[in-house]
């Protein structure tokens, strides 16, 4: 139960009431869940649980609410084996007993606890999901390591220090990545991080990351996000509600032809760069003639030296699948004619247009 929700007493023999009760505390956690105040609702079926912990429509309406902040994708990156061994090597390398280690977005405690077997004496977790840092508090008691760690239940940019850490850190460890490597928002969680919670000659893993792009003709991928007419209607209106930027998919489970070489579009230094804006221009040769259906782009990230993940397309085992943008309308591109992609991100999201800029004389 929340600390801060009161327990309810009520007499044994008032079962009738009991009930009454705790079904008046689940209807108000649907209804609470209904409006998008989840927080709210979890704590109504909190204390329909406190009075009658086997309530099934509790516990579901709980989950539930408690499902709106914790993504799916939690168990998936936790069996990514090659995510976690790459972490665990490079932690290993990096982490002396006297150092302070700070891990922003712990979720289960994984880098943290990795970081206490390395020989760290003193870890700070951050956690920003209230649910998921007081499950990381008991997974990290249970494994014998709360002396060493101490998790903190906000959002890294809400920390400062003493009064969330006793002194700033000399080792960030943040896996808070997405499968265009921004999305999270890593950039802005950094650099708050150097500038507040970080000594100047902390080391930062990850240290660097870079963003790979190329032009794919797919349209299984393409229907990912695109109608038209089916079943003897035409749907295409629903297109209007289509997504303008990217979203994950696996690459290997459509059919696709490469239209262009891959290409580097940003590049980030972890110890410099912060989320301010930033625009690149290419212009691109297609490798073949087709139909442009969407941009697949994917990162590298630069652990600490000589240690790197990727989720390119070569790397079909990632959780993190690849990045995927749709264009509004497929683009027939040839050899000869030459695009111009345009590449944004606002420190949060990668975006793309492409506009072909005719035949060229050769
Ligand atoms: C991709 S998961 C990684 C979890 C864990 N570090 C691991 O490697 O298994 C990222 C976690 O970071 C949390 N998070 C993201 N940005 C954060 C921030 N700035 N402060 C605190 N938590 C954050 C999310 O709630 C999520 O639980």
């Amino acid at each position: 139960m929340s600390e801060d929700l009161h327990e309810v007493v009520l007499p044994a023999d008032a079962s009738g009431a009991v009930d009454r009760v705790v079904a008046e505390f689940i209807r108000r956690g649907h209804a609470l869940h209904e409006s998008g105040m989840y927080d709210k609702a979890i704590e109504e079926f909190e204390l329909a649980l406190a009075l009658d912990g086997d309530n099934r429509e509790a516990m579901l309406g709980q989950n539930r609410a408690i499902r709106r902040h914790v993504p799916r994708w939690h168990w998936e990156m936790l069996h990514d084996r090659e995510r976690a061994d790459l972490y665990d090597r490079a932690i290993s390398q990096v982490v002396r007993p006297d150092r302070r280690v700070l891990d922003i977005g712990t979720g289960t405690g994984l880098l943290s606890m990795m970081a206490a077997r390395a020989g760290a004496r003193e870890v700070t977790a951050c956690e920003g999901q209230p649910a998921v840092a007081a499950v990381a508090k008991q997974i990290i008691r249970a494994a014998g390591h709360e002396q060493v760690i101490t998790v903190v239940s906000k959002r890294s940019t809400a920390m400062r220090v003493p009064a969330d850490m006793p002194a700033r850190a000399d080792i960030l460890i943040t896996e808070t990545i997405d499968c265009a490597l921004l999305g999270e928002g890593i950039l802005g969680t950094i650099a708050h991080a150097r500038e507040h919670l970080l000594t100047d000659d902390a080391l930062i893993l990850p240290s660097a990351g870079r963003v790979f792009a190329q032009l794919v003709e797919s349209d299984t991928l393409f229907q990912k996000n695109h109608v038209g007419k089916l079943y003897g209607f035409d749907l295409s209106e629903f297109n209007s509600l289509a997504s303008l930027e990217y979203f994950d998919s696996r690459l290997r489970n459509h059919q696709w032809r490469p239209l262009s070489e891959p290409m580097e579009i940003f590049a980030f230094d972890f110890y410099k760069d912060g989320p301010d804006e930033r625009r690149a221009e290419f212009v691109v040769s297609p490798t073949a003639e087709g139909r442009a259906h969407a941009i697949v782009f994917w990162f590298e990230l630069d652990l600490v030296p000589g240690i790197g993940l990727t989720n390119s397309p070569s790397n079909p085992q990632s959780h993190w699948k690849q990045a995927v943008q749709c264009l509004p309308d497929p683009l027939q591109v040839r050899p000869a004619e030459p695009l111009l992609l345009d590449a944004r991100h606002d420190g949060i999201s990668i975006h793309f247009t492409a506009v072909s800029m005719g035949e060229t004389t050769p």
